[in-house]
């Protein structure tokens, strides 16, 4: 649906140019929630404006249903933007329209008629959950119904592709997730494809497909979302699921162990099955459990583990190489029998 191939964005200035975006190549499927995750600067509302040409690449190509957009310019170029719609996390209304003559507006530049704009419109904010609003000003409204008139006015046009800078940003928590599975059941109900710009993980873990990380205007890793949470390669990666994943255990309480401290991922399908249960069977060695949890990631299980496991110097290491064989990741955060002060792994 959406291909991006070696794009590259560079701001020229006095003190050298900049380099905004740095040759990246992307693929974006039809009906497909894409994220894209970075630290401030890192060049993603560049990549996201250069994708419907709000800010003209450098170099590079992007091709939307099949179209080049670089190839068009004028009437041709602002027909094929009609089919991506934007929101952004400052919402971007016309605070002296009524909620529905902001949605109506959008369709005003596409020729519909006016009875025709204001049905549609109705429908539209109907869609979002806002229709008790119609009559109302933006100002009259919180920031998470804000969020869904922009939603609307950008879905006018029946684009092809939603791209949204920052949308949640600035709402709470709750607003948050409401506006998350606002957009989730448009993607499922009209099969939209969604580019979605973020700097919280939580975000691409509760409705991104697949995923992509930026940074100094690259993309240094992407895939599932349930891939990069389960199987992160690089460094930057790390750090972003670790904001949701995250847990503290007290280093007191590790220096207590009586054995090895181990720290277990359950991905895929192992995720379901009785791992440790079986282990305890199998092996002489006693588990007491420090933390566990299972994040649902995709509807995907992903279990995180972390046990204190002791018996003899034999059993403890048979039991983590037994653990090895089955796992894919298995840390071992203290080693009770070598050296107490080895730290955590990571
Ligand atoms: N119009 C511009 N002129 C010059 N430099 C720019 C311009 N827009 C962006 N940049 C530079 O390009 C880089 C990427 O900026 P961009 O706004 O894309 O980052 P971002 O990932 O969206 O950050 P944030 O999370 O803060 O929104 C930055 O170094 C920025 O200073
Ligand atoms: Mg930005």
């Amino acid at each position: 649906m959406i291909s991006i191939q070696q794009l590259s964005k560079v701001y020229p200035s006095k003190q050298g140019d900049v380099v905004g975006v740095d040759d990246v190549t992307l693929s974006i499927e039809k009906g497909e929630i894409f994220g894209i995750v970075g630290y401030s600067g890192a060049g993603k509302s560049t990549l996201l404006r250069c994708m419907n040409i709000l800010e003209r690449p450098t170099s590079g190509k992007v091709v939307i249903d099949g179209i080049d957009l670089l190839s068009l310019s004028g009437k041709k170029l602002r027909e094929a933007r009609q089919s991506i719609g934007m929101i952004f996390q400052g919402f971007h209304l016309a605070m002296s329209k009524t909620v529905v003559d902001n949605v109506a507006f959008a369709l005003k530049a596409s020729g519909v008629k006016k009875d025709e704009r204001r049905e549609r419109s109705l429908e539209l904010l109907e869609l979002v959950g806002l229709s008790d609003k119609a009559h109302q000003y933006p100002a009259q409204l919180s920031g998470g119904q804000k969020q869904r008139v922009s939603i609307a006015r950008a879905l006018a046009n029946d684009p092809k592709v939603l791209l949204c800078d920052e949308a949640t940003s600035a709402l709470d928590p709750n607003t948050t997730k409401s506006i998350l599975q606002l957009l989730k059941r448009i993607n499922e109900k009209l099969g939209l494809t969604i580019v979605l710009i973020t700097h919280e993980m939580e975000v691409v873990k509760d409705i991104c497909h697949r995923c992509a990380v930026m940074e100094e205007g690259r993309v240094v890793e992407q895939g599932r979302t349930y891939d990069m949470f389960a199987f992160p390669k690089e460094e930057l990666t790390k750090r972003f699921i670790q904001t949701v994943l995250d847990f503290h255990i007290p280093e007191a309480l590790l220096e207590q162990s009586s054995g090895s401290v181990v720290h277990l991922t359950f991905a895929g399908e192992v995720a379901g099955q009785s791992i440790v249960s079986d282990l305890l069977q199998s092996h002489p060695v006693k588990a007491n459990i420090l933390h566990g949890k299972v994040d649902y990631i995709q509807d995907k299980a992903l279990g995180t583990f972390v046990m204190d496991l002791s018996g003899t110097k034999e059993a403890v290491e048979e039991a983590i190489n037994s653990l090895r064989k089955t796992l894919n990741d298995v840390e071992v955060w203290r080693d009770g029998f070598t050296d107490h002060s080895l730290a955590r792994a990571k």
